[in-house]
């Protein structure tokens, strides 16, 4: 196969030597294009000696050969790795102004992108949108590995392993010579999201008793960020609320998802009740506290008076939250489709299942993802699989894995709903 090696200015750059290898030595004729800046790390005589190919950073310097419209022509597949910042930002705005991102212009085989950079710049929202603009234009850019970076500092924005970079780049090649397979992050024209709205609540609620404390859950919000995320490379605008999600898994996500952080459940109720009105399918996937402190109190619970005498233990009266899903259902308008989720706990999967019919029944949501969590979880042999259940409790499906492939399933028969409303 006849493959473009790009090279951007990075530390990383030492990687791609590697990289480099592993192709020559699977018998690949590997072409390697640098920028300017990554000769700075890794100089040209190392380039040209293990790709035993010249080794050139500028459209001139190949002029009458018009190297990059023949280069790109020629190529089997592309890897830019490492690809900085800078890359990143030239190449989603399609700029030309050296050999490779002259030739990212011209190439009409699998290109893919792995950047690597600074925690900072990789959560940057100009590189966030860089990257969602490349994946819109058919590339396939690799997450970051999250690790140790240059200096003392750990984070998200690692290369990942050369060998792990090869192995994706030829799988795309793989990919495309295989009829019918898709990118799952490439938007497919046939996205089945395409013009829906989706409204989803990802994390868990906290309700504060004084100003430092609350009373919360342990729910991370992954289930409810891939859910948006896999809902928004189909097509969908998604409005996410997110309650107490952590800053760097949000920054992680497409800018197709619009996101509102609340903390408190009647913060989520309004800002789902705002989302709702408007969207085609609304998912609750969200950890909501059923009950809330009767008072907060504004200063800090003391154990000691100003006395120093320690204080009675306080006793903390509890009010019922509103169940926001069984609200969303009730004022839910024509067509739209509201999916609910039940962790539940039980014997066997038998008891479990049961649980979830019930609350089914109970909460009246088209669809309700049903999982078993505590000691010797999931239904079946698939980890962290859950049954979809209808409104009468009846079981329409099953899906699981991980929280992507869950995601998967619950967006599937969303859009069979979504698609038989508007057929019928
Ligand atoms: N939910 C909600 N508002 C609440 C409680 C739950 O919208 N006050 C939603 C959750 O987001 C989830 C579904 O209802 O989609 C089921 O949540 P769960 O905690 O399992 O249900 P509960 O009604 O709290 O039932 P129970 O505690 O009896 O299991």
């Amino acid at each position: 196969m006849r493959i473009i090696l790009g090279v951007s200015g990075g530390i990383a750059a030492y990687k791609a030597v590697l990289a480099l290898r592993l192709l020559t030595e699977a018998g690949h004729q590997v072409r390697v294009i640098p920028t300017e800046a990554a000769l700075a790390f890794v100089g040209r005589p190392t380039w040209e000696a293990l790709s035993h190919q010249p080794v050139t950073t500028s459209v001139f310097d190949g002029a009458d050969t018009v190297d990059h419209v023949r280069l790109g022509r020629e190529a089997d597949l592309v890897i830019v790795a490492p690809a900085t910042a800078d890359l990143l930002a030239r190449a989603a705005t399609g700029r030309a102004d050296d050999l490779l991102t002259a030739t990212l212009l011209t190439v009409h085989c699998p290109v893919l992108i792995a950047p690597a950079m600074h925690t900072e710049m990789w959560h940057h929202p100009a590189t966030r949108d860089n990257v969602a603009t490349l994946r819109r234009h058919g590339a396939h850019v690799l997450d970051p590995d999250s690790g140790r970076l240059t200096g003392a500092d750990t984070g998200p924005g690692r290369l990942p392993e050369p060998a792990d970079i090869v192995a994706a780049a030829l799988a795309l090649v793989h990919r495309d010579e295989t009829p019918g397979a898709a990118d799952p992050q490439a938007v497919a024209p046939s996205a089945p999201l395409a013009g829906c709205t989706v409204a989803i609540s990802a994390g868990g609620t906290r309700e504060p008793l004084d100003p430092v404390r609350f009373l919360g859950n342990r729910s991370s919000g992954r289930q409810g960020l891939a859910l948006a995320r896999l809902a928004a490379d189909r097509g969908a605008t998604v409005h996410l609320a997110a309650a107490n999600v952590e800053a760097a898994l949000l920054a992680d996500l497409p800018p197709q998802v619009r996101i509102e952080q609340v903390e408190t459940t009647a913060e989520l109720q309004a800002a789902m009740t705002t989302a709702a009105a408007n969207a085609h399918a609304v998912i609750m996937a969200a950890a909501v506290a059923d009950f809330r402190p009767a008072s907060t109190v504004e200063a800090k619970i003391k154990t000691h008076d100003a006395e120093g005498n320690r204080r009675q233990t306080p006793a903390i009266e509890l009010v019922a939250n509103p169940d926001i899903l069984a609200a969303l259902v009730t004022s839910r308008p024509p067509g739209q489709v509201v999916v609910g989720f039940a962790a539940e706990t039980g014997a066997d999967s038998a008891e479990v299942l049961e649980h979830g019919r019930a609350k089914a029944r109970r909460k009246g949501a088209d669809l309700l993802a049903v999982n078993r969590v505590g000691a010797g979880a999931g239904f079946g042999d698939v980890p962290n699989e859950v049954v979809i259940l209808d409104s009468d409790g009846g079981e329409i499906g099953r899906a699981g894995g991980t929280k992507t492939e869950v995601a998967a399933g619950i967006l599937d028969a969303i859009a069979a709903r979504l698609g038989s409303a508007a057929h019928s």
